[in-house]
C-alpha cells in the first residue's frame, strides 16, 4: 500500500504546488502518492501561480497540470503525512482534526529547522526572488522527506 503525503499552504497556488512537484521528483511514485491543497478557498480549480510554474520550470519540474483544491477533514483519512507550510496553516489544519491520531499526521514542513526558521514565507505579494528562495527551502525539506520515505519503502 502506498504512503500518502499532502502538502498544504493557504492558497494552494504558490508554495504547496511547488512542494508537491519537488517531492514527486524525489520519490518512487509507485510507492508514494503526493498531493497538495490549500486551507483557503480563494483559488479552487485554478492553475498554480505563474511565478511558481516558472521557478519550477527553471529547475526542470512541470507543475502546470496541477489544479487548486481546498483541504477538507476527509484528507485526514486518506493521508499519512500532512505538511503545513507555516504556523497559521498548521493551526488551521490542527483545528479540523478529530483526534490525536489525525493531529499526529500534521507537521510543519520545516519542523527540523531552528525555531525561528520553521515557516516557508508566503511569496504571493512579493517578487520573483521570493519564489526562488521558497523553491530552495522546499527542495531541502523535500530531500529529507524523500530520504525518510524511500528508506521506509527500501528503495
Ligand atoms: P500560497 O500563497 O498559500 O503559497 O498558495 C498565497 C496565494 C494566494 C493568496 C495568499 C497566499 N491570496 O491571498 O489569494
Amino acid at each position: 500500500m502506498s504512503t500518502k503525503v499532502l502538502m498544504v499552504c493557504l492558497g494552494n497556488i504558490c508554495r504547496s504546488p511547488l512542494a508537491e512537484g519537488i517531492l514527486k521528483e524525489k520519490v518512487d511514485l509507485d510507492n508514494i502518492y503526493v498531493d497538495s491543497a490549500g486551507t483557503a478557498n480563494y483559488h479552487i480549480g485554478k492553475q498554480p501561480d505563474p511565478r511558481s510554474i516558472a521557478v519550477a520550470k527553471k529547475h526542470g519540474i512541470d507543475i502546470s497540470g496541477q489544479r487548486c483544491r481546498q483541504f477538507t477533514k476527509e484528507d485526514f483519512k486518506h493521508f499519512d503525512y500532512i505538511y503545513a507550510m507555516d504556523k497559521d496553516n498548521y493551526n488551521n489544519i490542527m483545528a479540523l482534526a478529530n483526534n490525536s491520531i489525525e493531529q499526529q499526521k500534521v507537521k510543519l514542513i520545516l519542523h527540523h529547522m531552528p525555531p525561528s526558521e520553521q515557516e516557508v514565507p508566503d511569496p504571493y505579494y512579493g517578487g520573483d526572488d521570493g519564489f526562488e528562495s521558497v523553491f530552495q527551502l522546499l527542495d531541502s525539506a523535500c530531500e529529507k522527506i524523500a530520504q525518510d520515505l524511500n528508506q521506509k519503502h527500501c528503495v
